[in-house]
């Protein structure tokens, strides 16, 4: 709660970044290849939003070198996200190799280093310039890091973990109104209104993944459907089409009551853009994660599928929210206090940059900054990404359900797993 009612600042939510930078990227990485199609679709203003500008070397600006290409894309240097007007004085991006001497900071994206098999790293290294390590998708799907290769390599994280010192953090999405904005308050017309046009209950968007996700997130849609909430599934997974683009959540926004916001991977902290699809065309999100929800969204503007003790349970409570407009809409109220703003995309970026330039302070701030990589945890990076520490237990546990641990019918089963149980630990 805390972190986003600070008044009149913009939040961003940051996994919509992950999409934002798919969306420009051209895939050959078989096991994104999907899911970034189908974003590239889904955000077709985004790609529009920053005309490709000329990288202009600056000695004063920030300046970060893409060692690797992003999903693929040689691009993302000299067009699209990474050259966000808003702090386009701030920073420079690039990715010409030549210039090493030039980067206050080097990002390698782990997908396309792997995909050269882990061996293209510069010969050169300047102590004073961290080498940060990119990892956006889930442990689980990522496979294991080539211990004998990472180990030690790197000196910060960019990841869907918290204790990474670069991670999207849901913010800025939010903004508070000074006037509190009353339609959204119910019984007002527009409250009437939005309801009765709402005459379908669940949908879904999803193209990826269809029967493999280590979540086992279709396994949990069809228990859905058994309990009375059969979900409507458009993109490839499904039999339904939904128009390209921003407009089909618009037009699902219209007349469903729900929006599945499933993730592919139970893992702790791991969430993505998903639950804004929701909140930006006034579905509820029905999220399925094991990201840490209450520390990015206001109250009541979600509903977490993993409290639920039953899958039974969960159907039951969306059918009676489908019987009580007064209980659904008070899923909505938050938006009479906060304001949603579209300006994601880039300020993510500008969020990221900043972030990158003072963990680059820090790391010169320390002196000795000579291999900074292998004195701090990720001198096991390899270990560290497939584990967290679980302060409950005091130990170090895996932070990934597989599969066949995964639990569809008892949801709340699935935290404790990951959370209560030691045999999971290492
Ligand atoms: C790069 O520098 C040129 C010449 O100073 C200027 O005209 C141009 O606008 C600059 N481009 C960007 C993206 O700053
Ligand atoms: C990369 O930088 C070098 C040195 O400035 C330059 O000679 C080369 O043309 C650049 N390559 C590209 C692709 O811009
Ligand atoms: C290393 O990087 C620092 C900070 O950018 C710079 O001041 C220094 O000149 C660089 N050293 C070499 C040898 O390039
Ligand atoms: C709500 O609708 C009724 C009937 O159309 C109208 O008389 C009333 O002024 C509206 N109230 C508001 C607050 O717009
Ligand atoms: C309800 O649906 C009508 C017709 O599609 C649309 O014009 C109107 O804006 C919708 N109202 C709300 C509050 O969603
Ligand atoms: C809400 O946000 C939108 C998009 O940023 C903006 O255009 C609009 O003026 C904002 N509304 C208020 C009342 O602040
Ligand atoms: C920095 O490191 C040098 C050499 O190890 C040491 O002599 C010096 O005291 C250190 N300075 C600080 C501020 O830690
Ligand atoms: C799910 O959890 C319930 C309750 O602990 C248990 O009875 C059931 O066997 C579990 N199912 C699977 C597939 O693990
Ligand atoms: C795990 O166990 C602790 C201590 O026994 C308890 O406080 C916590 O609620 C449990 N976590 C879950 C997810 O049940």
């Amino acid at each position: 709660m805390k972190l986003f009612v600070r008044k009149n600042v913009k939040y961003i939510l940051v996994m919509l970044a992950l999409v934002i930078i798919s969306v420009t990227v051209h895939l050959n990485l078989n096991i994104f290849n999907e899911r970034f199609a189908m974003q590239l679709r889904m955000f077709p203003l985004f790609q529009k939003a920053h005309p490709i500008l000329e990288a202009n070397r600056s000695e004063t600006k920030f300046t970060v070198l893409l060692w690797t290409p992003w999903y693929g894309s040689t691009k993302l240097a000299t067009s699209g996200y990474f050259r966000p007007n808003e702090c386009a004085n701030e920073y420079v991006v690039i990715s010409n190799k030549s210039l090493l001497h030039q980067a206050d900071a080097v990002i390698f994206q782990y997908v396309d280093l792997r995909s050269m098999g882990l061996t293209d790293l510069p010969t050169t290294r300047n102590q004073s310039v961290p080498w940060i390590l990119a990892l956006q998708e889930s442990p689980i799907n990522l496979g294991t890091l080539k211990s004998n290769v990472v180990d030690g390599l790197f000196d910060f994280t960019w990841s869907m973990r918290s204790d990474s010192e670069i991670h999207p953090e849901f913010v800025e999405m939010f903004e508070k109104y000074e006037e509190p904005d009353r339609k959204w308050i119910y019984g007002s017309n527009f409250s009437y209104q939005f309801i009765s046009n709402k005459t379908k209950i669940a949908a879904w968007v999803v193209s990826a993944g269809c029967s493999t996700s280590p979540s086992k997130r279709d396994a949990l849609a069809a228990e859905l459907a058994t309990h009375g909430v059969p979900i409507d599934i458009y993109g490839r997974c499904g039999p339904l089409n939904c128009a390209q683009g921003e407009s089909c959540f618009e037009r699902l926004g219209q007349k469903y009551l729900f929006y599945m916001a499933f993730e592919n991977s139970l893992c702790v902290d791991y969430i993505t853009e998903k639950p804004s699809h929701g909140w930006f065309h006034n579905m509820v999100p029905v999220i399925y994660a094991l990201g840490k929800k209450e520390t990015f969204a206001p109250p009541n503007s979600y509903i977490d599928a993993l409290e639920f003790e039953t899958v039974e349970k969960l159907a039951a409570y969306l059918k009676f929210l489908d019987e009580n407009p007064k209980e659904y809409f008070k899923y909505f109220e938050w938006r009479s206090v906060y304001n949603l703003t579209s300006s994601v995309h880039s300020s993510y970026h500008c969020q990221i940059f900043r972030k990158i330039k003072k963990v680059t302070e820090t790391l010169r701030g320390t002196n000795s900054s000579l291999h900074y990589g292998r004195r701090n945890k990720y001198g096991k990076l390899s270990q560290w990404f497939f584990s967290f520490y679980n302060s409950a237990l005091k130990m170090q546990c895996q932070n990934c359900l597989k599969p066949s641990e995964v639990n569809v019918t008892h949801l709340n089963q699935n935290k404790l797993n990951v959370f209560n149980r030691s045999s999971r630990c290492i």
